[in-house]
């Protein structure tokens, strides 16, 4: 099977309150660390970045000078992380079968979690990481408290997120064209009926949100290397 690896990298990272995934993390930008597990992993045959229209060629120069055996493209994204991914996923070559989708501000993903994501594609439609809740969650309106929702049959999405690359096109399309926005590609695929299954992630594959997340980033950075 044929993966491409779509990275959208397109946001402007308001609550972070800058592009975090441009930012250096230990003198490389946290993109190009994101990016290392993907071109290493001979499963995946090629990578498409997606980045903000004014970024494409100065990330082009800079992912050029980067060692890869395979093929890189850098594309530009839209307003939403949903066509980002979307203009992704045209840019991806004809013989992909499969799309493996990551967030450019998760950049703790391991080659493992990759691999064990796209075998299990095998089985579904489409697969994401995921990790249960150990936080109690709770249902709240206004300052009410609802409900509390029992914590076993709830996990927290991360990326990647595999899908057959039909049904991740046929997700978008449908869509744009009813007006919806997925806060991830699965949601797309589970409202029109497809079946999307997950592996475990991992509590260091955390997403960079906030200007807090770069002390954790910097911490597992450290631990890490
Ligand atoms: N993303 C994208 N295109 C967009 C919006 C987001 O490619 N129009 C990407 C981001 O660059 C990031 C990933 O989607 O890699 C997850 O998004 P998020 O953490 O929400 O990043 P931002 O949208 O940049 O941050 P914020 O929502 O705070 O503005
Ligand atoms: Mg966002």
């Amino acid at each position: 099977m044929n993966i491409t690896a779509v990275i959208p990298a397109a946001g402007s990272g308001e609550r972070f309150g800058g592009k975090k995934q441009l930012k250096n993390l230990n003198g490389r930008p946290l993109l190009h660390h994101t990016l290392q597990p993907f071109i290493r992993l001979g499963l995946i045959n090629e990578i498409v970045v997606v980045v903000a229209k004014g970024d494409v060629d100065q990330v082009n120069r800079e992912l050029r000078s980067m060692i890869s055996a395979k093929p890189v493209k850098v594309v530009a994204g839209g307003k939403s992380r949903q066509v980002s991914v979307h203009n992704g996923l045209t840019a991806a070559d004809d013989s992909s079968e499969l799309i493996c989708v990551h967030d450019a501000v998760r950049p703790f993903v391991s080659e493992d979690l990759i691999e064990k994501a796209a075998n299990a594609c095998s089985e579904h439609d489409g697969v994401i990481v995921a990790q249960s809740s150990t936080d109690t969650i709770k249902r709240i309106m206004e300052d009410q408290i609802l409900e509390t929702i029992p914590r076993e049959t709830i996990w927290r999405a991360q990326t990647p997120q595999v899908f057959s690359k039909a049904a991740l096109q046929e997700a978008l399309e449908l869509a744009e064209a009813e007006n919806i926005q997925g806060t991830d590609e699965a949601s797309l695929l589970e409202r029109i009926g497809y079946q999307v299954g997950f592996v475990e992630g991992s509590s260091l594959n955390i997403k960079i949100t906030t200007e807090e997340d770069w002390v954790f980033a910097e911490a597992i950075y450290k631990q890490l290397n």
